[in-house]
């Protein structure tokens, strides 16, 4: 089936704000008490707000009342947008920006797929909005990834069938997610990771216009 649209996801992929969702959720882990590593931070790539708290807690063995991980997620929240506010068009990842603009010209239909709900704003900072034609974030859709609700949805505002679309993918929830929605998955990252993906790339400066011609048949 021909590739008419690519949907990206958005930390990680096209920004590389996952580092500052880490910075935020261990300085919080280091409030309540308990250390945070990298590795752990894996399980929290991709998946909401909310979650991410819960799997934290859980990581820390530390149990909250709800109106305390409301204040926490609030105080996370502020804490990660004090890093994202200092962003500009330089933080987009390698390669991104041309790719986007080179896919646009072919026709090939952009979306993004986040479960942020930062994320308007994000590509406002980055100046990369009107590339979009359907922007579906976390404050649309109801089932996080691992669930596809994200993707199906980009899918559908653009009014392409899911095996008509790629997904750029840095989590193993999203890959998760774009496999359940019969997509082509492209995982960035670490391939004993995303090893679920169709392809897996170590960092965006490898996903080049002739690797996605390629795949979108051009
Ligand atoms: C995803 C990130 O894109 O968005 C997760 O990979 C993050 O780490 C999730 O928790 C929700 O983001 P936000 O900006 O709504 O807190
Ligand atoms: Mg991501």
């Amino acid at each position: 089936m021909p590739k008419k649209a690519v949907i990206f996801d958005l930390d990680g992929v096209i920004v590389d704000t996952a580092k500052y969702h880490y910075l935020a959720w261990k300085k919080l882990a280091n409030q309540l008490g308990f250390d945070f590593t990298p590795d752990q931070n894996e399980r929290l790539k991709g998946v909401s707000r909310v979650k991410s708290l819960e799997i934290l807690l859980e990581i820390g063995g530390v149990s909250l009342s709800e109106s305390e991980k409301e204040r926490y997620m609030i105080e996370k929240n502020e804490n990660y947008l004090s890093y994202i506010t200092k962003m500009d068009e330089n933080d987009i990842l390698p390669n991104i920006k041309s790719l986007i603009q080179h896919l646009k010209k072919q026709g090939v239909l952009i979306a993004l797929g986040s479960a942020s709900k930062n994320a308007k704003q994000i590509l406002d900072t980055l100046k990369i909005t009107f590339y979009f034609d359907a922007v579906v974030d976390g404050n649309e859709v109801s089932a996080a990834k691992p669930d596809p609700e994200v993707f199906l949805l980009a899918a559908k505002l653009l009014k392409r069938n899911p095996d008509e679309c790629i997904v750029v993918e840095d989590a193993a929830a999203g890959i998760e997610a774009a496999n359940t929605a019969k997509m082509l998955s492209i995982g960035i990252g670490k391939k004993e990771i995303l090893n679920e993906a169709a392809f897996v790339l170590e960092s965006t400066s490898l996903l080049t216009n002739e690797f996605m011609d390629k795949l979108i048949g051009n």
